[in-house]
């Protein structure tokens, strides 16, 4: 490991530098608070403030057993928490669980006849598919069986999911956690690059995929992307085994279009001959991992994101109880894709576990019209909604009135992703939940495992456009550059930071535990040596406000990730799409605030003398986006300079190209070595903004 850092001195992942999103948040006022609904009083899960006191910092880790508590365990476990070797911690250890019978075998003699997945395909005139407990468990079965006897799948084995939101989907991650397999979802928007880089990075032998899906209408071809991933897998030596491809309508005949050199396997005729099979679910010891989940970091490729099975599913259940306020008896309607975090946590494992049923809607929120979810939550009697600011502000733009013509029952309505501006908040707790539930504005990331900073619905006052204090047994605190806490109330800003392990923490990074190390801990460590967790703070990478009251509001990114309606970018991977441009000298990538998305990246290329068809780079570098990242990622405009603004020792200055591209006082420049550069730019972004409203211009896409 590397030598002991100073406090304050950046890892090699993490530079707190210019162009992160905090620069640029939106510094909105501070809202006055207001109570938790009535009716939650009465019959929200959490109702009084014992929890707090039993995880007061004398109740650590003993008070974490109670999430345990919340699983069904093949063989119980002797301890809470080991923290002897920090950053790297075990939790319930000696225990042995499955996770798919924690989702499902755990519910079959007392609610197996109960919807444990409810499907909504994109199109009103598809009927919904339903998938009780009992229904879910015999498919997941099957395809377990099918997985170990034609795909020779084990027990940590890792497989590669890259699928669209059908039930199929959920059923591949549960079939993997029967055998104790690790499932890697790739988000479905992905590109044949990401998926065959994310297929190399875990080592996967098997990629299981659908035949296509169906996005505003039209037919999206997926098939053709698998084995596109299996050529960029194998040149990264990688070579896939298998490929399992199902069918969006299960009875549809086999996929046609060409195939590729790995062998194809139609899944749903396969699987005929495991129908009515069962596998007994593997007992797996409590630090196995479960999944995979690659997230953009500040350097280098994504990284993968290690989560264990029984602290992560006993902080998915207890949050999911405590903050999403799920009852078994609920509908709860996760509105985000499974490919990202919040649909592992909250659409899968967290509402499975509890027994509730979950919705799965195949669509976008405002296909065919910003009605729909309305139509959709009126006709299925939805009690809790958890969706991000972006789909929010979307439909209130499309259609302010919308909800307000339904019979809407919502309990809790739940955000994350972004920050929530309080008006986007209000119209979310007015309009859509008339005044009678409460919003949850959640706080967490892709390595957390769940929430950590929210509102309690029943307790806590709401404080629209703050995300809320942490949860009971998580220490946050917002520190400076120097390792020391910031005043609450003082009105500065800091680093959030977290003081204590809590059991959905990521495990460590895919066989790169020295990454996790420099990445998430380095940062405000002081002793390498030490085996004292207390010396552990988790950096995250977010810029944070804490006010008088202890509600923290979020401010954004500090380090280099961008965050695109919800989804983490890397600037550093798009600008390495952006670099394999022929002519293509210098790439950087900024946030710049959207209206309804939070924000977008915008791109500046400096162009190398002598470049061939300067005219067509801009479309060129959106090509090569798309095409090593996804549509995601497709930058707002790409501005074509023959400049970088640099340092005297020659380094980008983002922060200044940030503060151009979003029309704010671009600072202290007199440390550049060219600030002519700057006027240049700013002229140039000008133009091209004036010549189109606020839409990219010339020289942009
Ligand atoms: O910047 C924070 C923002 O999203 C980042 C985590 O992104 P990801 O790992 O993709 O997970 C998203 C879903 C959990 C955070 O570092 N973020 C997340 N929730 C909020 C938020 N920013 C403000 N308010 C939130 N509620």
């Amino acid at each position: 490991m590397a030598s002991p850092r100073r406090p304050g001195e950046s890892g090699p992942e993490e530079r707190p530098e210019e162009g992160g999103e905090a620069a640029i948040a939106a510094h909105w006022r501070e809202e006055g608070p207001l109570p938790p609904p009535e009716g939650l009083r009465r019959t929200a899960n959490v109702r009084d403030r014992a929890l707090w006191d039993r995880f007061a910092r004398a109740g650590f880790p003993d008070a974490f057993r109670e999430f345990g508590d919340l699983l069904d365990w093949i063989r119980p476990f002797r301890q809470v928490f080991d923290g002897s070797r920090p950053p790297f911690y075990r939790w319930f250890v000696g225990g042995e669980l499955n996770a798919s019978a924690n989702c499902l075998d755990r519910h079959l003699a007392t609610r197996g006849d109960r919807v444990a997945i409810r499907f909504v395909p994109e199109s009103e005139r598809a009927e919904d598919r339903i998938l009780t407990y009992r229904a879910l468990h015999a498919r997941v079965n099957e395809l377990a069986a099918l997985l170990r006897e034609e795909a020779g799948v084990l027990a940590g084995d890792r497989v590669t999911l890259h699928l669209p939101m059908t039930p199929e989907l959920p059923i591949t991650m549960l079939a993997c956690a029967r055998l104790g397999a690790v499932h890697s979802v790739v988000f479905a928007g992905f590109s044949a690059e990401a998926c065959g880089h994310r297929i190399a990075d875990s080592g996967s032998r098997v990629l299981v995929t659908m035949d296509g899906f169906w996005r505003r209408g039209r037919w999206v071809d997926h098939r053709a992307i698998a084995h596109r991933a299996s050529e960029v897998a194998a040149r990264e030596g990688r070579s896939l085994e298998r490929l399992l491809v199902w069918t969006r309508e299960p009875e549809a005949p086999r996929p046609g279009g060409p195939t590729g050199p790995v062998p194809e396997l139609h899944l749903a005729e396969a699987l005929v001959r495991f129908r009515g099979t069962t596998v007994e679910p593997v007992p797996m010891p409590s630090e196995a991992p479960l999944f995979l989940m690659y997230t953009s970091g500040t350097t280098g490729r994504p990284k993968g994101a290690q989560h264990g099975t029984a602290g992560y599913l006993a902080y998915a259940a207890a949050t999911t109880r405590l903050v999403l306020d799920v009852h078994p008896d609920d509908v709860y309607w996760g509105l985000a894709d499974i490919g990202w975090i919040t649909g592992h946590t909250y659409i899968v494992y967290g509402p499975l576990t509890l027994g509730a049923t979950t919705i799965l809607y195949e669509g976008i929120p405002d296909y065919p019209d910003a009605d729909r979810p309305w139509r959709i939550a009126e006709r299925l009697g939805v009690d809790v909604l958890y969706t991000s600011p972006t789909a929010i502000r979307q439909l209130r733009k499309e259609a302010p009135d919308a909800p307000l013509r339904h019979r809407l029952r919502f309990r809790v309505l739940g955000t994350v992703g972004e920050p929530i501006e309080p008006e986007a908040w209000r119209w979310y707790f007015d309009a859509v939940g008339g005044g009678r539930a409460a919003v949850v504005d959640t706080w967490w990331q892709t390595e957390t495992g769940g929430i950590l900073c929210s509102t309690v619905p029943a307790l806590d006052p709401m404080k629209p456009g703050s995300a809320g204090p942490p949860l009971p047994g998580i220490d946050l605190a917002v520190l400076d550059e120097h390792g020391a806490p910031i005043a609450r109330g003082s009105g500065r800003a800091g680093n959030l930071v977290v003081r204590a392990p809590w059991p959905g923490l990521m495990q460590t990074i895919w066989e790169d535990p020295d990454r996790f190390v420099a990445t998430y801990f380095a940062r405000y460590n002081r002793d390498r040596a030490s085996r004292d967790w207390r010396d552990w703070p988790y950096f995250t990478g977010d810029g944070a406000l804490e006010a008088a009251d202890g509600y923290i509001r979020i401010l954004g990114r500090i380090d280099d990730v961008i965050n695109v309606a919800g989804h983490r970018l890397g600037s550093k991977e798009i600008e390495s799409a952006c670099l394999t441009v022929p002519g293509v000298a210098e790439a950087a990538v900024v946030p710049v605030l959207d209206p309804v998305r939070g924000r977008l990246p915008e791109v500046f290329v400096a162009i190398a003398p002598g470049a061939p068809d300067p005219g067509e780079v801009a479309s060129r570098v959106t090509a090569a986006i798309e095409r090593e990242i996804g549509k995601i990622a497709r930058p707002r405009a790409v501005w074509v300079i023959a400049d970088m603004p640099k340092t005297r020792s020659g380094k980008i200055m983002r922060r200044v190209l940030a503060a151009l591209a979003n029309g704010t006082d671009a600072g202290d420049i007199t440390t550049l070595s060219d600030p002519a550069v700057v006027e240049e730019i700013r002229r140039r972004v000008a133009a091209g903004r004036s010549s189109s409203g606020s839409a990219p211009g010339p020289g942009s896409t």
